[in-house]
């Protein structure tokens, strides 16, 4: 493969943030500095590539960040970006600024429109999977979810100690629109005696018969964490109200994590991936790959087309719902 001769990288984060973004940027900006390659910081997405909102950025400009949450380039979700229009004006936000490549910090629809921009005016892009929802093909782990996983682990570890202390039943309502990787690893982990998940609707009536047969096993309390894209077309609140009418003797209360899911500080895991993630990156920029997406498969880093990371889903496990079934009898 020719060496590419890139000069000038930008980078920019995009979608929903995830702890661990701000590791992967600043391994690609390091990695630049290395590599004798100027870095260009982008800051809200495909948003701040339309409005020129961008500014060099060196080794100390990425300095303590690596154990913050969240993102210091900032991210947002860009309408503008989805037009030819938009798509211009952030090709001339690159022209002005004389970069070569861009790497982007996102998810399937960061990629989404990295793919598009890459095809319409051939500028090399390298993908870096972060989202905590894990739902992106081609790679074992993206940066934000092993966080993610210990954040909600913990806030259901207390929801517990109250559902204990007062014999209730706790719906939880975890994030995950459309993949149940939050939910299913979480529920596991935390104990909980069901798991509803986007990709399995295991329908409302042998819940309340799982939740019946929990009762009459001894549990004097129960918690269901329910992925907020959960197939059974009952909102948790529905859910709630459903086995508490079915369940009369149950105190039946409903808790919504939310974004809390995806903030906090970065795992030592999510650091660890983040950073062998952004010098992976910078390195098969320079070794002139492009339109392709970093990944770790089993320990090994790798790199997709962002095409199958798009269009491709990401499969659960399901071996963890028959161990589910065993563990919550
Ligand atoms: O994609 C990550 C995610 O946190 C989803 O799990 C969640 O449904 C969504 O983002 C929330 O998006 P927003 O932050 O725009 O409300």
């Amino acid at each position: 493969m020719t060496k590419k001769n890139i000069r000038r990288i930008g980078v920019l984060t995009s979608g929903g943030d995830a702890p661990g973004m701000n590791a992967a940027l600043r391994a690609v900006v390091r990695a630049s500095v290395y590599n004798s390659i100027e870095c260009f910081a982008i800051y809200k997405g495909f948003q701040g590539l339309i409005n020129n909102e961008v500014k060099p950025i060196n080794a100390r400009g990425v300095s303590n960040i690596i154990n913050r949450g969240g993102t210091i380039l900032k991210s947002a979700r860009c309408v503008e970006f989805k037009t030819k229009k938009g798509r211009n004006k952030a090709f001339n936000t690159l022209k002005s600024n004389k970069i070569d490549a861009l790497v982007i910090i996102g998810g399937d629809g960061s990629f989404t429109g990295g793919m598009i921009f890459q095809s319409e005016f051939n500028i090399p892009v390298i993908g870096i999977p972060g989202t905590i929802d894990n739902d992106i093909f081609g790679t074992n782990y993206a940066i934000g979810y092993d966080t993610a996983l210990n954040t909600v682990v913990h806030a259901i570890d207390k929801i517990r100690d109250t559902a204990i202390s007062h014999n209730r039943l706790f719906f939880v309502e975890v994030m995950g629109r459309d993949a149940g990787h939050i939910a299913l690893n979480t529920g596991i982990g935390a104990g909980a005696e069901e798991i509803l998940i986007p990709e399995e609707n295991m329908g409302i009536q042998r819940l309340l018969q799982s939740l019946k047969n929990s009762e009459k096993s001894g549990k004097s309390s129960s918690i269901v964490v329910v992925a907020e894209g959960d197939k059974t077309g009952k909102n948790v609140f529905e859910l709630a109200s459903y086995i508490e009418k079915n369940m009369p003797h149950y105190e039946v209360k409903v808790s919504v994590l939310g974004h809390i899911q995806r903030g906090g500080r970065p795992s030592c895991f999510d650091r660890v991936l983040a950073s062998r993630m952004g010098v992976f990156a910078i390195e098969s920029l320079i070794s002139g790959k492009s339109n392709m997406m970093v990944g770790v498969d089993n320990e090994k880093l790798i790199l997709s087309p962002l095409k199958t990371a798009i269009k491709v889903k990401s499969e659960i496990n399901k071996d963890l719902i028959r161990v589910n079934d065993i563990l919550s009898t």
